[in-house]
């Protein structure tokens, strides 16, 4: 049996969008056992009754590529999930999934792969490397797909970083939310995002979260996810009010997330109200930064 630990993670942190990401200190855990025949599989927590308990189920669909690779196939498979990411709301639900399951399914398979393999494994299953190497690596990452692999450098977290996350009561999934992105974007936007990027890595590595105010601004993709989360501009503008460093919509939303070093439950309830006085219930919780990525916390 072996248990994995997986952190929820945000991507793109405003500008650096499909190449930012980073992981929160809220974690999933994926139970793996090899039994004699067939697939048990049991969810607690988060998304439970939606989550399918067959062949289709994320976590057994990633652990079958990584048996494929290593040219294993066990028996039959208990996976059993404990969720407390919230699913479908941008905070890498679908990634935690895809991880848990691969590094699980590695060590069961006798480690082949290492954490590289496993990243590229697991960016082809989601498409964008973003929330994958912040969830297998932990911290804060940069990352880009190259020359069909993916190159990921890990961000120390500024000190006392904290992340004031607001989460919407309705789902949003990645594919609608990346559908309302146009195919082309103009010259002085990419100028935008480009000079921002550049400066929120440099905060990063600095801790000048006070940068974070300008650094965190996109107008790639966030502007036109405004008309899937109703209310995000007010969020946004109350959170700014209320004394947060930067905000930006988690990964493809609808969760919204303030960055700051103090007064994180105002930010945080000052966003909540807002969401509901625009007809939206929401949740917050008030996270840090994990600075570590997925890893086993039980082998036996
Ligand atoms: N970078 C991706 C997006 C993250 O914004 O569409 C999706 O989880």
């Amino acid at each position: 049996m072996v248990r994995v630990q997986v952190p929820a993670t945000t991507a793109n942190l405003g500008p650096g969008f499909d190449c930012l990401g980073m992981a929160l200190q809220l974690y999933n855990s994926v139970e793996m056992s090899v039994t004699p025949s067939g697939l048990l599989i049991e969810v607690q927590g988060e998304g439970s009754p939606d989550i399918p308990r067959n062949e289709d189920n994320l976590v057994y669909q990633a652990a079958l590529k990584v048996f494929k690779q290593a040219g294993y196939r066990p028996p039959g498979l208990k996976i059993k999930l404990n969720n407390n990411i919230p699913v479908a709301r941008g905070l890498g639900s679908s990634t935690a999934c895809i991880v848990g399951g691969m590094i699980a399914a590695n060590i069961i398979s006798g480690n082949h792969l290492n954490q590289k393999d496993i990243i590229n494994l697991a960016y082809g299953m989601e498409g964008h490397p973003d929330n994958v190497c912040a969830a297998i690596i932990g911290g804060i990452v940069v990352a880009v797909p190259a020359d069909g692999e993916v190159r990921c450098l890990k961000i120390p977290p500024p000190k006392n970083l904290r992340a004031a996350v607001t989460i919407p009561e309705f789902p949003l999934f990645t594919r609608t939310s990346r559908e309302v992105l146009p195919q082309q974007v103009p010259m002085s936007d990419v100028i935008f995002n480009l000079g921002r990027v550049a400066l929120l890595v440099s905060a990063l590595y600095t801790g000048d979260i006070n940068q974070f105010g300008v650094a965190m601004e996109d107008r790639v993709h966030q502007p036109y996810r405004t008309t899937l989360v109703p209310g995000m501009k007010k969020v946004f503008a109350a959170a700014k009010l209320a004394g947060a460093k930067g905000i930006t919509l988690s990964g493809a939303g609808p969760a919204i997330i303030a960055y700051s070093d103090g007064n994180m439950e105002l930010i945080a309830r000052v966003m909540r109200d807002t969401f509901r006085q625009n007809g939206v219930p929401a949740k917050s919780m008030i996270l840090g930064i994990s600075p570590v990525g997925a890893r086993a916390l039980e082998i036996k």
